[in-house]
Protein backbone atom coordinates (compact mmCIF):
# COMPACT_ATOMS: atom_id res chain seq x y z
CA UNK A 1 0.00 0.00 0.00
CA UNK A 2 1.23 3.60 -0.73
CA UNK A 3 0.16 4.79 2.63
CA UNK A 4 2.65 2.48 3.80
CA UNK A 5 5.53 3.95 2.06
CA UNK A 6 4.75 7.35 2.08
CA UNK A 7 7.27 9.67 3.34
CA UNK A 8 6.37 10.39 7.05
CA UNK A 9 9.30 13.58 6.60
CA UNK A 10 6.40 15.01 4.32
CA UNK A 11 4.51 16.06 7.38
CA UNK A 12 6.64 18.54 8.29
CA UNK A 13 7.45 20.34 4.40
CA UNK A 14 6.04 23.80 4.55
CA UNK A 15 3.10 24.51 4.05
CA UNK A 16 2.30 26.51 1.20
CA UNK A 17 -0.48 28.70 1.63
CA UNK A 18 -3.20 30.59 -0.68
CA UNK A 19 -1.83 34.27 -2.21
CA UNK A 20 -4.56 35.44 -0.47
CA UNK A 21 -4.78 33.54 2.33
CA UNK A 22 -7.43 35.20 4.82
CA UNK A 23 -8.91 32.92 6.84
CA UNK A 24 -7.87 29.34 7.78
CA UNK A 25 -10.07 27.06 5.64
CA UNK A 26 -11.95 25.01 8.10
CA UNK A 27 -10.87 21.20 6.78
CA UNK A 28 -12.36 18.98 8.65
CA UNK A 29 -10.48 15.56 8.63
CA UNK A 30 -12.42 12.32 8.18
CA UNK A 31 -12.01 9.58 10.81
CA UNK A 32 -9.86 7.12 10.24
CA UNK A 33 -12.48 4.45 11.33
CA UNK A 34 -12.30 3.20 7.57
CA UNK A 35 -9.52 2.06 5.97
CA UNK A 36 -7.86 3.39 2.96
CA UNK A 37 -7.78 0.04 1.49
CA UNK A 38 -11.74 -0.82 2.59
CA UNK A 39 -12.21 2.83 0.58
CA UNK A 40 -10.67 1.81 -2.58
CA UNK A 41 -12.18 -1.95 -2.39
CA UNK A 42 -15.57 0.21 -2.00
CA UNK A 43 -14.95 2.61 -4.52
CA UNK A 44 -13.69 -0.57 -6.84
CA UNK A 45 -16.69 -1.84 -6.47
CA UNK A 46 -19.33 0.17 -6.67
CA UNK A 47 -17.63 2.89 -9.41
CA UNK A 48 -17.39 2.61 -12.94
CA UNK A 49 -13.94 1.42 -13.72
CA UNK A 50 -13.56 4.10 -16.09
CA UNK A 51 -10.33 5.24 -14.53
CA UNK A 52 -7.35 3.64 -13.00
CA UNK A 53 -6.51 5.71 -9.72
CA UNK A 54 -3.15 5.97 -8.28
CA UNK A 55 -3.34 4.17 -4.74
CA UNK A 56 -4.08 7.37 -2.34
CA UNK A 57 -7.30 8.24 -1.05
CA UNK A 58 -7.20 12.00 -0.40
CA UNK A 59 -9.44 13.51 2.40
CA UNK A 60 -8.84 17.24 2.75
CA UNK A 61 -6.15 19.80 0.43
CA UNK A 62 -5.23 23.33 0.94
CA UNK A 63 -3.03 25.53 -1.37
CA UNK A 64 -0.85 23.12 -3.28
CA UNK A 65 -0.94 20.35 -0.85
CA UNK A 66 -3.52 17.48 -0.18
CA UNK A 67 -3.53 14.79 3.36
CA UNK A 68 -4.82 11.33 3.18
CA UNK A 69 -6.87 9.41 5.19
CA UNK A 70 -3.94 8.30 7.18
CA UNK A 71 -2.82 12.23 7.68
CA UNK A 72 0.16 11.61 5.27
CA UNK A 73 0.77 14.80 3.10
CA UNK A 74 1.40 14.94 -0.94
CA UNK A 75 2.26 17.50 -2.95
CA UNK A 76 -0.64 18.04 -6.03
CA UNK A 77 0.94 18.25 -8.80
CA UNK A 78 -1.84 17.46 -11.17
CA UNK A 79 -4.23 19.90 -9.79
CA UNK A 80 -7.07 18.39 -11.28
CA UNK A 81 -5.97 18.11 -14.90
CA UNK A 82 -5.83 22.47 -13.43
CA UNK A 83 -9.43 22.62 -12.54
CA UNK A 84 -7.29 23.76 -9.45
CA UNK A 85 -4.93 26.46 -10.41
CA UNK A 86 -5.79 28.63 -7.82
CA UNK A 87 -4.95 25.75 -4.93
CA UNK A 88 -7.16 23.58 -3.04
CA UNK A 89 -9.50 25.41 -0.29
CA UNK A 90 -8.50 28.84 -1.88
CA UNK A 91 -9.99 30.99 1.04
CA UNK A 92 -11.15 33.83 -1.31
CA UNK A 93 -13.08 31.20 -3.78
CA UNK A 94 -14.34 29.40 -0.14
CA UNK A 95 -15.93 32.73 0.91
CA UNK A 96 -17.85 33.16 -2.47
CA UNK A 97 -19.12 29.79 -2.62
CA UNK A 98 -19.95 29.68 1.22
CA UNK A 99 -21.73 33.57 0.61
CA UNK A 100 -23.81 32.09 -2.15
CA UNK A 101 -24.75 28.82 -0.54
CA UNK A 102 -26.42 30.83 2.18
CA UNK A 103 -28.40 32.77 -0.13
CA UNK A 104 -29.53 30.63 -3.24
CA UNK A 105 -27.82 28.33 -5.25
CA UNK A 106 -30.03 27.27 -8.36
CA UNK A 107 -32.31 28.64 -10.30
CA UNK A 108 -32.50 27.36 -13.65
CA UNK A 109 -32.30 29.95 -16.83
CA UNK A 110 -35.92 30.57 -16.59
CA UNK A 111 -35.46 33.41 -14.54
CA UNK A 112 -32.75 35.73 -14.26
CA UNK A 113 -30.64 35.64 -11.32
CA UNK A 114 -28.43 38.29 -9.34
CA UNK A 115 -25.08 36.33 -9.78
CA UNK A 116 -25.10 35.57 -13.68
CA UNK A 117 -24.66 39.06 -15.33
CA UNK A 118 -21.85 40.29 -13.25
CA UNK A 119 -19.77 37.39 -13.63
CA UNK A 120 -20.57 36.80 -17.37
CA UNK A 121 -19.66 40.76 -18.00
CA UNK A 122 -16.44 40.30 -15.44
CA UNK A 123 -15.76 37.05 -17.76
CA UNK A 124 -16.43 38.45 -21.46
CA UNK A 125 -14.60 41.84 -20.38
CA UNK A 126 -11.26 38.98 -19.55
CA UNK A 127 -11.67 37.55 -22.52
CA UNK A 128 -11.59 40.76 -24.38
CA UNK A 129 -15.34 39.81 -26.05
CA UNK A 130 -18.86 40.83 -25.75
CA UNK A 131 -20.95 37.25 -24.84
CA UNK A 132 -20.82 34.01 -22.59
CA UNK A 133 -22.79 30.94 -23.21
CA UNK A 134 -21.91 29.47 -19.58
CA UNK A 135 -22.12 25.47 -19.17
CA UNK A 136 -20.79 23.21 -16.67
CA UNK A 137 -18.29 20.47 -17.89
CA UNK A 138 -15.47 20.98 -20.56
CA UNK A 139 -17.27 18.47 -22.63
CA UNK A 140 -20.55 20.93 -22.76
CA UNK A 141 -18.33 23.58 -23.55
CA UNK A 142 -16.69 21.88 -26.65
CA UNK A 143 -19.54 20.67 -28.07
CA UNK A 144 -21.80 23.97 -27.66
CA UNK A 145 -18.95 25.72 -29.83
CA UNK A 146 -19.78 23.15 -32.53
CA UNK A 147 -23.38 23.60 -31.98
CA UNK A 148 -22.45 27.66 -32.22
CA UNK A 149 -19.99 26.90 -35.56
CA UNK A 150 -22.55 24.76 -37.58
CA UNK A 151 -25.10 27.34 -36.54
CA UNK A 152 -23.39 29.93 -37.71
CA UNK A 153 -22.02 28.22 -41.02
CA UNK A 154 -25.47 27.67 -42.08
CA UNK A 155 -27.13 30.75 -40.73
CA UNK A 156 -24.32 33.74 -41.47
CA UNK A 157 -21.82 32.07 -44.04
CA UNK A 158 -24.45 30.61 -45.92
CA UNK A 159 -23.20 27.02 -45.63
CA UNK A 160 -25.98 24.56 -47.35
CA UNK A 161 -27.57 22.45 -44.74
CA UNK A 162 -25.81 19.58 -43.01
CA UNK A 163 -22.84 20.27 -45.11
CA UNK A 164 -20.73 21.46 -42.26
CA UNK A 165 -17.27 20.57 -42.10
CA UNK A 166 -14.71 21.51 -39.00
CA UNK A 167 -11.01 21.35 -39.03
CA UNK A 168 -9.80 19.38 -35.47
CA UNK A 169 -6.29 18.33 -35.10
CA UNK A 170 -4.59 14.59 -34.79
CA UNK A 171 -3.57 13.75 -31.13
CA UNK A 172 -6.22 16.35 -29.56
CA UNK A 173 -7.97 15.61 -26.58
CA UNK A 174 -11.39 17.71 -26.02
CA UNK A 175 -13.29 15.51 -23.79
CA UNK A 176 -15.91 12.35 -23.60
CA UNK A 177 -18.72 12.62 -25.14
CA UNK A 178 -19.91 10.61 -28.64
CA UNK A 179 -19.58 13.65 -30.72
CA UNK A 180 -16.34 14.71 -29.09
CA UNK A 181 -14.78 11.53 -29.41
CA UNK A 182 -15.97 10.86 -33.51
CA UNK A 183 -12.84 13.00 -33.94
CA UNK A 184 -10.24 11.90 -31.68
CA UNK A 185 -7.71 9.44 -33.01
CA UNK A 186 -7.21 7.54 -29.56
CA UNK A 187 -8.34 4.49 -30.49
CA UNK A 188 -8.89 3.93 -26.41
CA UNK A 189 -11.40 6.73 -26.76
CA UNK A 190 -13.55 5.16 -29.30
CA UNK A 191 -13.37 1.73 -29.18
CA UNK A 192 -16.93 0.51 -29.29
CA UNK A 193 -18.47 3.70 -28.80
CA UNK A 194 -19.55 4.02 -32.35
CA UNK A 195 -21.18 5.12 -34.58
CA UNK A 196 -19.32 8.54 -34.55
CA UNK A 197 -20.73 12.09 -35.58
CA UNK A 198 -19.48 12.98 -39.12
CA UNK A 199 -18.56 16.45 -40.48
CA UNK A 200 -14.85 16.57 -38.78
CA UNK A 201 -11.58 16.28 -40.75
CA UNK A 202 -8.63 15.27 -38.91
CA UNK A 203 -5.04 17.19 -39.62
CA UNK A 204 -1.57 17.12 -38.22
CA UNK A 205 -0.68 19.40 -35.15
CA UNK A 206 1.35 22.12 -36.13
CA UNK A 207 1.12 21.70 -39.61
CA UNK A 208 -0.57 24.99 -41.08
CA UNK A 209 -0.54 24.39 -44.98
CA UNK A 210 -2.08 20.84 -43.94
CA UNK A 211 -4.60 22.74 -42.29
CA UNK A 212 -5.30 24.57 -45.19
CA UNK A 213 -5.56 22.32 -47.90
CA UNK A 214 -7.87 20.66 -45.76
CA UNK A 215 -10.32 23.87 -46.11
CA UNK A 216 -13.61 24.11 -48.64
CA UNK A 217 -16.31 25.95 -48.78
CA UNK A 218 -18.43 23.95 -46.46
CA UNK A 219 -15.94 24.76 -43.09
CA UNK A 220 -17.23 26.79 -40.38
CA UNK A 221 -14.47 26.13 -37.91
CA UNK A 222 -10.80 25.08 -36.97
CA UNK A 223 -10.82 23.87 -33.75
CA UNK A 224 -7.66 23.59 -31.64
CA UNK A 225 -5.48 23.34 -27.98
CA UNK A 226 -3.22 25.92 -27.93
CA UNK A 227 -1.02 23.66 -26.33
CA UNK A 228 -2.33 19.60 -26.77
CA UNK A 229 -2.65 18.96 -22.46
CA UNK A 230 -3.83 15.09 -22.56
CA UNK A 231 -1.56 14.46 -25.78
CA UNK A 232 1.33 14.97 -23.32
CA UNK A 233 2.04 18.89 -23.17
CA UNK A 234 2.31 19.37 -27.03
CA UNK A 235 3.48 23.04 -27.61
CA UNK A 236 3.60 23.76 -31.40
CA UNK A 237 6.00 26.05 -33.44
CA UNK A 238 5.47 29.38 -32.62
CA UNK A 239 4.56 30.62 -36.43
CA UNK A 240 1.62 28.50 -36.32
CA UNK A 241 -1.17 29.86 -34.04
CA UNK A 242 -0.68 33.07 -36.18
CA UNK A 243 -0.30 31.26 -38.92
CA UNK A 244 -4.33 29.47 -38.28
CA UNK A 245 -5.40 32.66 -37.43
CA UNK A 246 -4.22 34.33 -40.69
CA UNK A 247 -5.53 31.09 -42.91
CA UNK A 248 -8.59 31.40 -40.81
CA UNK A 249 -9.55 35.19 -41.02
CA UNK A 250 -8.81 34.82 -45.28
CA UNK A 251 -10.95 31.44 -45.50
CA UNK A 252 -13.80 32.98 -43.20
CA UNK A 253 -13.76 29.84 -41.02
CA UNK A 254 -14.14 30.38 -36.84
CA UNK A 255 -11.25 29.66 -34.93
CA UNK A 256 -12.19 27.77 -31.97
CA UNK A 257 -9.48 27.97 -29.06
CA UNK A 258 -10.34 24.75 -26.70
CA UNK A 259 -8.79 26.64 -23.54
CA UNK A 260 -10.01 24.42 -21.18
CA UNK A 261 -6.83 23.36 -19.95
CA UNK A 262 -4.50 25.69 -21.47
CA UNK A 263 -6.43 28.74 -20.21
CA UNK A 264 -6.63 30.59 -17.07
CA UNK A 265 -3.32 31.09 -15.99
CA UNK A 266 -1.41 27.92 -16.25
CA UNK A 267 0.95 28.85 -18.77
CA UNK A 268 1.68 32.45 -17.24
CA UNK A 269 -0.83 34.03 -19.08
CA UNK A 270 -4.62 34.59 -18.96
CA UNK A 271 -5.19 32.40 -22.36
CA UNK A 272 -2.00 30.49 -24.42
CA UNK A 273 -3.16 32.24 -27.53
CA UNK A 274 -2.05 35.52 -25.47
CA UNK A 275 1.12 33.94 -25.85
CA UNK A 276 1.72 34.24 -29.46
CA UNK A 277 -0.54 37.44 -29.76
CA UNK A 278 -2.91 35.40 -31.02
CA UNK A 279 -7.29 36.58 -30.32
CA UNK A 280 -9.54 33.59 -31.41
CA UNK A 281 -13.34 33.82 -32.37
CA UNK A 282 -14.39 31.42 -29.78
CA UNK A 283 -12.14 30.41 -26.42
CA UNK A 284 -13.51 27.43 -24.79
CA UNK A 285 -13.35 27.70 -21.15
CA UNK A 286 -13.84 25.46 -17.94
CA UNK A 287 -11.93 23.56 -15.22
CA UNK A 288 -10.40 26.53 -13.28
CA UNK A 289 -13.02 28.99 -13.92
CA UNK A 290 -15.03 27.08 -11.51
CA UNK A 291 -12.09 27.07 -9.20
CA UNK A 292 -12.25 23.87 -8.45
CA UNK A 293 -15.27 23.76 -6.06
CA UNK A 294 -18.25 23.60 -8.66
CA UNK A 295 -18.19 22.53 -12.30
CA UNK A 296 -18.30 26.12 -14.71
CA UNK A 297 -17.48 25.89 -18.66
CA UNK A 298 -18.17 28.82 -21.07
CA UNK A 299 -17.63 29.23 -24.84
CA UNK A 300 -16.85 33.51 -24.87
CA UNK A 301 -17.08 34.94 -27.71
CA UNK A 302 -18.52 38.19 -30.35
CA UNK A 303 -22.28 38.71 -30.48
CA UNK A 304 -21.99 38.26 -34.32
CA UNK A 305 -20.88 34.62 -33.66
CA UNK A 306 -22.70 33.56 -30.27
CA UNK A 307 -25.52 35.41 -30.87
CA UNK A 308 -26.61 33.08 -33.74
CA UNK A 309 -28.61 31.34 -30.74
CA UNK A 310 -31.91 31.62 -29.91
CA UNK A 311 -34.37 30.58 -27.24
CA UNK A 312 -35.14 27.28 -26.90
CA UNK A 313 -32.17 26.08 -29.58
CA UNK A 314 -29.64 24.98 -26.52
CA UNK A 315 -29.66 25.43 -22.81
CA UNK A 316 -28.76 23.36 -19.64
CA UNK A 317 -30.12 23.04 -16.45
CA UNK A 318 -27.31 24.00 -13.89
CA UNK A 319 -25.45 26.18 -16.60
CA UNK A 320 -25.33 29.50 -15.00
CA UNK A 321 -26.54 28.95 -12.04
CA UNK A 322 -26.02 30.94 -9.36
CA UNK A 323 -23.34 28.90 -7.37
CA UNK A 324 -21.73 28.64 -10.29
CA UNK A 325 -21.35 32.51 -11.37
CA UNK A 326 -20.87 33.80 -8.06
CA UNK A 327 -17.61 31.23 -8.07
CA UNK A 328 -16.83 32.09 -11.25
CA UNK A 329 -16.78 35.86 -10.83
CA UNK A 330 -14.56 35.44 -7.86
CA UNK A 331 -12.18 33.16 -10.22
CA UNK A 332 -12.42 36.15 -12.84
CA UNK A 333 -11.34 38.55 -10.44
CA UNK A 334 -8.65 36.56 -9.25
CA UNK A 335 -6.65 36.36 -12.74
CA UNK A 336 -7.73 39.99 -13.70
CA UNK A 337 -5.48 41.25 -10.85
CA UNK A 338 -2.36 39.33 -13.22
CA UNK A 339 -0.98 38.21 -10.22
CA UNK A 340 -1.50 34.23 -10.90
CA UNK A 341 -0.05 34.75 -14.58
CA UNK A 342 2.81 36.24 -13.45
CA UNK A 343 3.23 33.64 -10.66
CA UNK A 344 3.30 30.74 -13.07
CA UNK A 345 5.56 32.79 -15.51
CA UNK A 346 7.94 32.74 -12.40
CA UNK A 347 7.31 29.63 -10.99
CA UNK A 348 7.27 28.03 -14.56
CA UNK A 349 10.94 29.14 -15.68
CA UNK A 350 12.08 27.77 -12.16
CA UNK A 351 10.48 24.25 -12.78
CA UNK A 352 10.97 23.85 -16.76
CA UNK A 353 15.17 25.13 -15.56
CA UNK A 354 14.96 21.97 -12.59
CA UNK A 355 13.40 19.37 -15.03
CA UNK A 356 15.94 19.98 -17.57
CA UNK A 357 18.62 19.68 -15.75
CA UNK A 358 17.27 16.19 -15.71
CA UNK A 359 17.47 15.22 -19.84
CA UNK A 360 19.55 12.61 -20.09
CA UNK A 361 19.20 11.49 -16.40
CA UNK A 362 16.23 9.00 -17.34
CA UNK A 363 14.22 11.75 -19.47
CA UNK A 364 14.31 12.02 -22.58
CA UNK A 365 12.84 15.24 -23.00
CA UNK A 366 10.90 17.94 -21.20
CA UNK A 367 8.21 20.47 -22.93
CA UNK A 368 5.90 22.85 -21.83
CA UNK A 369 5.40 25.92 -20.95
CA UNK A 370 4.45 28.05 -17.44
CA UNK A 371 3.71 25.84 -14.71
CA UNK A 372 2.94 22.89 -16.91
CA UNK A 373 5.40 20.65 -18.08
CA UNK A 374 5.26 16.77 -20.30
CA UNK A 375 8.39 14.79 -18.83
CA UNK A 376 9.26 12.33 -21.59
CA UNK A 377 10.54 8.87 -19.37
CA UNK A 378 12.98 7.10 -21.09
CA UNK A 379 11.00 4.13 -21.84
CA UNK A 380 13.93 1.70 -20.89
CA UNK A 381 13.99 2.83 -17.66
CA UNK A 382 10.04 2.14 -16.69
CA UNK A 383 6.83 3.46 -18.05
CA UNK A 384 5.15 6.50 -16.84
CA UNK A 385 2.59 4.67 -14.72
CA UNK A 386 6.04 3.03 -12.45
CA UNK A 387 8.00 6.44 -12.08
CA UNK A 388 3.84 8.09 -10.98
CA UNK A 389 3.70 4.85 -8.18
CA UNK A 390 7.30 5.94 -7.08
CA UNK A 391 6.43 9.45 -7.25
CA UNK A 392 3.66 8.93 -4.84
CA UNK A 393 5.81 6.90 -2.53
CA UNK A 394 7.81 10.11 -2.00
CA UNK A 395 4.67 12.28 -1.62
CA UNK A 396 4.42 13.53 -5.15
CA UNK A 397 0.95 13.26 -6.85
CA UNK A 398 1.26 13.20 -10.37
CA UNK A 399 -0.20 11.50 -13.77
CA UNK A 400 0.48 9.22 -16.84
CA UNK A 401 -0.11 9.86 -20.24
CA UNK A 402 0.54 7.72 -23.37
CA UNK A 403 2.62 5.13 -22.00
CA UNK A 404 5.77 6.76 -20.75
CA UNK A 405 5.07 10.89 -20.83
CA UNK A 406 3.90 12.34 -17.21
CA UNK A 407 2.87 15.82 -16.93
CA UNK A 408 3.24 18.19 -13.95
CA UNK A 409 0.92 21.15 -13.42
CA UNK A 410 0.85 22.19 -9.86
CA UNK A 411 -1.98 24.54 -8.51
CA UNK A 412 -0.39 27.91 -9.14
CA UNK A 413 -0.02 28.88 -5.44
CA UNK A 414 2.78 26.08 -5.22
CA UNK A 415 6.24 27.97 -3.31
CA UNK A 416 9.22 27.60 -5.04
CA UNK A 417 10.26 25.68 -2.21
CA UNK A 418 7.70 22.66 -3.62
CA UNK A 419 8.39 23.53 -6.63
CA UNK A 420 12.41 22.48 -6.17
CA UNK A 421 11.28 19.83 -4.28
CA UNK A 422 8.77 18.02 -6.99
CA UNK A 423 11.69 17.82 -9.13
CA UNK A 424 13.99 16.72 -6.47
CA UNK A 425 11.73 13.98 -5.61
CA UNK A 426 11.55 13.31 -9.60
CA UNK A 427 15.47 13.19 -9.90
CA UNK A 428 15.65 10.75 -6.73
CA UNK A 429 13.15 8.82 -8.52
CA UNK A 430 14.87 8.19 -11.83
CA UNK A 431 18.07 7.39 -9.64
CA UNK A 432 16.48 4.45 -7.99
CA UNK A 433 15.28 3.37 -11.23
CA UNK A 434 18.01 3.68 -12.94
CA UNK A 435 19.80 1.85 -9.74
CA UNK A 436 17.35 -0.91 -9.62
CA UNK A 437 18.06 -1.85 -13.32
C1 LIG B 1 -8.43 20.63 -23.72
C2 LIG B 1 -9.60 19.97 -23.05
N1 LIG B 1 -10.83 20.13 -23.54
C3 LIG B 1 -11.91 19.57 -22.97
C4 LIG B 1 -11.78 18.77 -21.86
C5 LIG B 1 -13.00 18.13 -21.26
O1 LIG B 1 -13.31 18.72 -20.01
P1 LIG B 1 -14.27 17.95 -19.00
O2 LIG B 1 -13.52 16.77 -18.47
O3 LIG B 1 -14.58 18.97 -17.92
O4 LIG B 1 -15.49 17.55 -19.76
C6 LIG B 1 -10.52 18.56 -21.31
C7 LIG B 1 -10.33 17.68 -20.14
O5 LIG B 1 -9.26 17.27 -19.78
C8 LIG B 1 -9.40 19.17 -21.93
O6 LIG B 1 -8.15 19.00 -21.46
Amino acid sequence: MTTETANPTLKEHDMTTNLTAEAAPTASVSPASVSPAALIAQESAHAAHNYHPLEVVVATGDGAWVTDVAGRRYLDCLAAYSAVNFGHSNPVLLAAARAQLGRITLTSRAFYNDQLGPFVTALAELAGKDMVLPMNTGAEAVESGIKVARAWGYRVKGVAPDQANIIVAAGNFHGRTTTIISFSDDESARADFGPFTPGFRTVPYGDAAALEAAIDENTVAVLLEPIQGEAGIVVPPAAYLPAVREITTRHRVLFIADEIQSGLGRTGSTFACDLVGVVPDLYLLGKALGGGIVPVSAVVGNADILGVLHPGEHGSTFGGNPLAAAVGLAVVKMLASGEYQQRATELGARLHAGLSALVGHGVVEVRGVGLWAGIDIDPALAPGRVVCEALLARGVLAKDTHGSTIRLAPPIVVSADDVDWAVEQLRLVLEDLAGAK
